[in-house]
């Protein structure tokens, strides 16, 4: 058992730590210092809280993180990157989980004990942390089941949604106020578990409403959610690491969901209110592929030829180069390309993949230079001057009907405009929808041609016959 002292301190040093670490991610040079400060913060504070605040039940604490540890070690390391933003979700679930496990636990805990303002206080952190943790738990679930396709990408859209959602909310804060009372009366766990229910249901709705093209707002609004439990469940149990390291979460994520709305150019509140992505209009299914004109093919040595009378390139990659793990090849080309005298360039939009900085992560691994990939904002105005675009496995992200079809699920979403460049060479496998489910008339434009097959396999041919 260490002193009180050495925990706070060890507390302050987590917390500069941790801020450190997100200061650290938010430059892709920075990235991976950003994940050392993290890890050593979250290091810290684990050793402080389990020598300094945890009294008895040791074997069954070390069995526990011996487990958990281990479920999580094997987890990480099986995970393809393609599956990993389905990882981030069932892990944000059990953020919720875990804060409503704590709160139930905490209250039924004879050996705490309040009473006046400090137990209504401290019911109502006990409630808050229950309820948001359930809603980050079911919807967590349900996100979780989007994303790796057990359950349709097709918004759920129940007659009178809103009005059930404000009927839900109303519900949750009258049981407040009936535990309040309860509670100082000895009770209160009645209301309690009927909350608990009515936040399940919340949670399960809000992301059932919620179209496919608009998943990468939800995950990041999940990810703040769980941060805000987490926080909450910081001031019940009077934990500053805890409240800091929640609201730093919450706030993070906030603000990653702001990013994605505007990189998505929706209202964060509409997406949240649910229903976006319905207007149905031009959706057709993976594989109708409803024609709208002539697609022209293309052969590698073609390609090979196009690029290297190219004096402007631009690589547009999307998830489809995560899934053929192409990223390597990818590298070898732009290397010869760029000793050949051809300016490659990268084009990254923020929902490319399936999750933020999908296409970073992957380009930096394969050790493609930071300074030739660049933001959507920054060269979207550039295509006038590109010779040649190469889209790898990418389609909602370049999908024109984004900026002329008001009725596409996708409508309003800015997109990298590749067609206003000399030629466009689209790599993938079929004429298959992307994520959201819309055809792409890029694909029929007189200037682009398709490059058909598994990404990784047509640019190694590429590569050869460069
Ligand atoms: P998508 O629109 O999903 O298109 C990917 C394309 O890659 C598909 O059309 C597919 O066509 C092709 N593909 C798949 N495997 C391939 C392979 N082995 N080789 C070659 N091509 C392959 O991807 P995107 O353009 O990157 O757009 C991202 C979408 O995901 C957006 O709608 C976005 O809203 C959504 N989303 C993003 C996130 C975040 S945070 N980034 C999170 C959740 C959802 P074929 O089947 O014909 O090959």
């Amino acid at each position: 058992m260490i002193s009180a002292g050495i925990v706070t301190v060890s507390y302050i040093a987590a917390t500069i730590l941790f801020i450190l670490a997100l200061g650290g991610l938010s430059n892709q040079e920075t990235a991976r210092r950003g994940n050392w400060y993290g890890i050593s913060g979250m290091t810290l504070a684990l050793l402080a809280t389990v020598f300094g605040v945890v009294t008895n039940n040791y074997v069954e604490l070390m069995a526990a993180l011996v487990v958990g540890g281990s479920i999580g070690l094997l987890l990480a390391k099986r995970v393809q990157m393609t599956e990993m933003p389905e990882l981030v979700a069932i892990l944000h679930s059990l953020v919720g989980l875990a804060a409503v496990m704590v709160g139930y636990a905490n209250f039924m805990d004879a050996s705490v004990h309040f009473t006046g303002v400090d137990l209504t206080i401290h019911d109502i952190e006990t409630y808050l942390g229950i309820l948001i943790g359930a809603v980050t738990f079911s919807g967590s679930v349900i996100a979780f089941g989007k994303l790796s396709g057990r359950i349709g990408g097709k918004p759920l859209t129940l007659p009178g949604r809103h009005l059930f959602n404000l009927g839900l909310l109303i519900a949750a804060i009258w049981f407040g106020r009936e535990f309040v009372i309860q509670s100082a009366a000895g009770g209160g766990l009645t209301p309690l578990m009927i909350m608990t229910g009515i936040a399940l249901i919340f949670g399960i709705h809000m992301v059932m409403a919620i179209g496919g093209a608009d998943m990468p707002v939800v995950i990041s609004m999940l990810n703040s959610y769980s941060g805000w439990a987490a926080s909450a469940t910081g001031f019940m149990l009077n934990n500053d690491l805890l409240i800091v390291t929640g609201a730093l979460v919450g706030s993070s994520g906030a603000i990653l969901s702001y990013i994605m709305c505007r990189a998505m150019n929706r209202k964060f509140l509409s997406v949240i209110a649910g229903g976006f992505g319905t207007a149905g209009g031009t959706t057709v299914s993976s594989e109708s592929g409803e024609e709208q004109g002539e697609v022209v093919a293309i052969g590698a040595d073609e390609t090979a030829e196009l690029l290297l009378n190219a004096k402007e390139v631009m690589i547009i990659p999307g998830y489809g180069m995560a899934v053929a793990q192409a990223q390597h090849i990818v590298f070898e080309i732009t290397s010869s390309l760029r000793a050949k005298g051809v300016n490659v360039r990268f084009g990254i939009h923020p929902v490319a993949g399936r999750m933020p900085g999908h296409m970073n992560v992957l380009l930096a691994e394969a050790k493609v230079p930071y300074d030739i990939v660049y933001e959507m904002d920054e060269i979207n105005e550039d295509f006038p001057d590109v010779d040649v675009s190469v889209v790898i496995g990418a389609n909602d992200i370049v999908n024109p009907s984004a900026l002329d079809e008001p009725n596409s699920p996708i409508a309003g979403m800015p997109v990298l405009e590749c067609w206003k460049g000399r030629t466009s060479i689209v790599l993938k496998r079929s004429m298959a929808t992307g994520y959201a489910g819309v055809q792409n008339p890029l694909f029929f434009k007189e200037n682009t041609r398709m490059l058909f097959g598994d990404a990784k396999e047509t640019l190694e041919a590429v590569y050869k016959a460069l």
